[in-house]
């Protein structure tokens, strides 16, 4: 009776894990989908380290120093005045109850506060979702790696050819018995 007890106990902490596990997972997967998804990838490129993108040059997500809550504001408000545009939609509203952006609305965003607004606009689990991407898998790393780079585009991808060790190209030893 006391092992059958344990027994539950023990599998009813394992599926708890389990499931933890693969929640952890599936957040993962949307942080990366979003960045994807948001065309983070456009400005920031997928190993975050931007350079000049057509929203000027982004800074480098890897060498950034923002905390969780001042990426999630970041990505949620934009940055006025520099090509980081808002993520979610009508945080500007100049009708809008709060404020929660620099206390701006739409009125205040002009001339050297213009915000630009993003073109695929994210919900706030996502932004939460793509700023702990950004903690997780970006941010604090050194150079881009083959590794990472088949983690974001799957192993086929063309695009981490340039990670990949140099091979020497051994010509044949030639054959003397011919
Ligand atoms: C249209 C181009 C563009 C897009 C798209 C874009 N960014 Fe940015 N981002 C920028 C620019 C430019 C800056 C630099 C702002 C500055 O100079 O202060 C920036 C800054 C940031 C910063 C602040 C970094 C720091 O150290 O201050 C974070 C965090 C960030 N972006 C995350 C994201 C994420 C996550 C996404 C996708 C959801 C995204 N960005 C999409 C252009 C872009």
């Amino acid at each position: 009776m006391m092992f059958r007890v344990n027994l539950a106990a023990t599998l009813v902490m394992a599926l708890g894990f389990l499931g933890s596990a693969q929640a952890e997972e599936s957040e993962a997967q949307l942080g990366r989908a979003t960045y994807a998804r948001a065309n983070c990838v456009g400005c920031h490129k997928w190993h975050g380290n931007g350079g000049g993108g057509y929203g000027g040059a982004a800074l480098s997500l890897r060498k950034t120093q923002l905390d969780r809550e001042q990426i999630v504001k970041t990505v949620t408000c934009g940055r006025p005045g520099t090509g980081m545009p808002s993520f979610l939609r009508g945080v500007y509203d100049d009708d809008a109850k709060e404020h929660p952006c620099y206390d701006f609305s739409q009125k205040d965003l002009t001339g050297d506060n213009h915000v630009a607004e993003a073109g695929t606009f994210l919900r706030p689990n996502e932004i939460e979702a793509v700023a702990d991407y950004v903690l997780k898998n970006i941010m604090g790393h050194g150079d881009p790696n083959l590794a990472e780079c088949v983690a974001f585009f799957g192993d086929t991808s063309r695009v981490c050819e340039i990670y990949k060790p140099k091979t020497s190209h051994q010509m044949p030893t030639p054959s003397t018995q011919n």
